[in-house]
């Protein structure tokens, strides 16, 4: 059984009232709040950093789950765990010593976890899984909202599932990129916990309810 948990991405809300857009989440069933992270290197495209995170901390009412898209991510672990970060998420792509950051996550007293890119395949996680709380698996080419679901995502939920069965069962699977109804149905189905949706929810005409209806599934 997989537990059906929901993080809205607000790379997707209104940055001009940020403010009421965190209310509106705190407000929902929502059980994240994810925050991406981009500088500009890693992935083609910049979007807010640690001044953000630490506003967006101060009037959430739920875990903070960031998303590190930045190379050399070791420099600043300190950083987001004082912004507030509760999850902090690395990609495997920019992490040479991942059993190192991953050890410093949790030091720092976050929850750790460790993203993999589409091309990415899950077995390379085989070796530190059993450290991990929470891998996340990129569903789109990471830098921006609003592109189409990668199918063969579910592919890769379905092996990682079996790996977390067998090496540690209280790692969570998320996945991130192109969620709408459809595609997280099919993917709660095939394994995740937890799926990240960004633009699905802040298009919506009543995005709390948006939020609210992917836990009922
Ligand atoms: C993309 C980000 C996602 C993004 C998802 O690089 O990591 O979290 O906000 O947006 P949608 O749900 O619109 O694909
Ligand atoms: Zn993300």
């Amino acid at each position: 059984m997989t537990t059906r948990l929901i993080a809205p991405s607000i790379l997707s809300a209104d940055f001009s009232r940020l403010g009421e857009d965190i209310e509106m989440i705190n407000q929902s069933d929502a059980d994240y709040i994810h925050c991406d992270v981009m500088d500009g290197v890693f992935v083609p495209n910049i979007s807010f950093g640690i001044p953000v995170i630490e506003k967006v901390a101060e009037i959430a009412k739920k875990p903070l789950d960031v998303h590190l898209m930045i190379v050399n991510p070791d420099n600043y672990i300190s950083a987001f765990q004082k912004a507030g970060a509760d999850i902090l998420t690395v990609h495997y792509e920019t992490c040479p010593h991942l059993h190192r950051i991953v050890s410093s996550i949790k030091e720092a007293g976050m929850k750790a976890s460790v993203c993999l890119n589409p091309h990415t395949p899950v077995t390379v996680l085989d070796d530190i899984i059993g450290d991990l709380d929470m891998v996340l698996l990129m569903s789109v080419n990471p830098g921006f909202g609003g592109q189409s679901f990668i199918k063969n995502t579910y592919k890769k939920v379905r092996l990682l599932k079996e790996m977390i069965a067998a090496k540690n069962q209280s790692c969570l699977i998320e996945v991130d990129g192109g969620v709408n109804f459809e595609t997280g149905l099919n993917l709660y189905d095939a394994g995740a916990d937890v799926l990240v949706s960004g633009s699905f929810i802040f298009k919506a005409d009543d995005p709390i309810a948006t939020i609210n209806h992917f836990k009922t599934l």
